[in-house]
C-alpha cells in the first residue's frame, strides 16, 4: 500500500513570513512520518519553509513549459529544480477557469516536467453540468486521454477534483468518489499513479473518504489553512 498523502494547496494565501511561522508553530505537533504531508505554498514562501522546516516537502502550484525567454510572470522548471522542488500541480480548475488553461496546455507542461525531472500532479474533474448530465466519466476520459498520449501515467499523480466541490463545502457521495477513483485506477493502469481526492475535504469527511477504494489521500484547500483542522486531517489520514 502507498503511504497516504495529505497535500496542502495554500493557493494565494499564507502570504507573509509571519503567517507561515504562526501556522507551522501550531501544526508542528501533528506532523508524523506515517503520512506524506506536503505543502504547495506561493513560490516565494518555499525558501522560508525550507529554512525553518528543512525536512518538510514543499512543491509548486504551477510551472510553465517554456525553458526561458520573454514570458513575463512565468516560473520555469529550472527554477523549481534549483529550489529542490520535485513536484508541480498542473491543471487545477482555478488555472483552467481564470487563466484559460486547456488540456493541451496542461499536456505541454506534463511533457516538459516529465522530461526534466519534475513529477506532475495533474488535477481533473467534471463540472456541475457534466455531472448532472451523467457525463462524469466521459469528462474525465476526455481530459485523461489527452495526457495519456504524451506520457506514461506511472510518471505522474492524479487529483480527482470535481469542480463543483472545490471551495463549496459540497462533496460527492462516498459511492461517487469510490466509483470515480476505481475507474481512474483502471484508466491509469498502474499502482504507481497515486490518486488523491480534492474538493471540500476536511477533518470531518477525511476519516470516511480515506477508507474508500483507491483514495490514496487528499489535496486540501481551505481546511489546510487552519492548522488545527489540518492537524486533525493528518491523524485521520494516518489512522
Ligand atoms: P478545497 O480546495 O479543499 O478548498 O475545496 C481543494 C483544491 O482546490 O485543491
Amino acid at each position: 500500500m502507498v503511504k497516504r498523502l495529505l497535500w496542502a494547496n495554500f493557493k494565494l494565501n499564507m502570504s507573509t513570513k509571519a503567517q507561515i511561522a504562526e501556522y507551522m508553530q501550531v501544526l508542528a505537533a501533528s506532523l508524523t512520518d506515517e503520512v506524506d504531508v506536503v505543502f504547495f505554498p506561493q513560490l516565494t514562501q518555499v525558501g522560508l519553509l525550507a529554512s525553518v522546516y528543512p525536512d518538510l516537502a514543499r512543491w509548486a502550484q504551477n510551472v510553465t513549459h517554456h525553458a526561458n525567454g520573454a514570458y513575463t510572470g512565468e516560473v520555469s522548471i529550472a527554477t523549481l529544480l534549483d529550489l529542490w522542488i520535485q513536484y508541480a500541480l498542473l491543471g487545477h480548475s482555478e488555472r483552467r477557469q481564470y487563466y484559460g488553461e486547456t488540456d493541451q496546455a496542461v499536456a505541454a507542461k506534463i511533457i516538459a516536467c516529465v522530461e526534466q525531472g519534475i513529477r506532475p500532479v495533474v488535477c481533473v474533474g467534471e463540472t456541475l453540468e457534466e455531472r448532472e448530465a451523467g457525463k462524469t466519466l466521459a469528462a474525465l476520459e476526455r481530459q485523461l486521454s489527452v495526457y495519456k498520449e504524451v506520457c506514461s501515467f506511472a510518471s505522474l499523480d492524479l487529483a480527482y477534483e470535481p469542480v463543483r466541490a472545490i471551495g463549496t463545502g459540497l462533496t460527492p457521495t462516498n459511492e461517487d468518489i469510490a466509483e470515480v477513483h476505481t475507474w481512474m485506477r483502471g484508466y491509469a493502469g498502474t499502482e504507481k499513479t497515486r490518486i488523491l481526492y480534492g474538493g471540500s475535504s476536511n477533518d470531518v469527511n477525511a476519516p470516511t473518504f480515506i477508507q474508500l477504494p483507491n483514495v490514496d489521500g487528499f489535496l486540501v484547500g481551505w481546511a489546510a489553512l487552519d492548522p488545527v483542522k489540518f492537524g486533525k486531517m493528518i491523524s485521520a489520514t494516518a489512522a
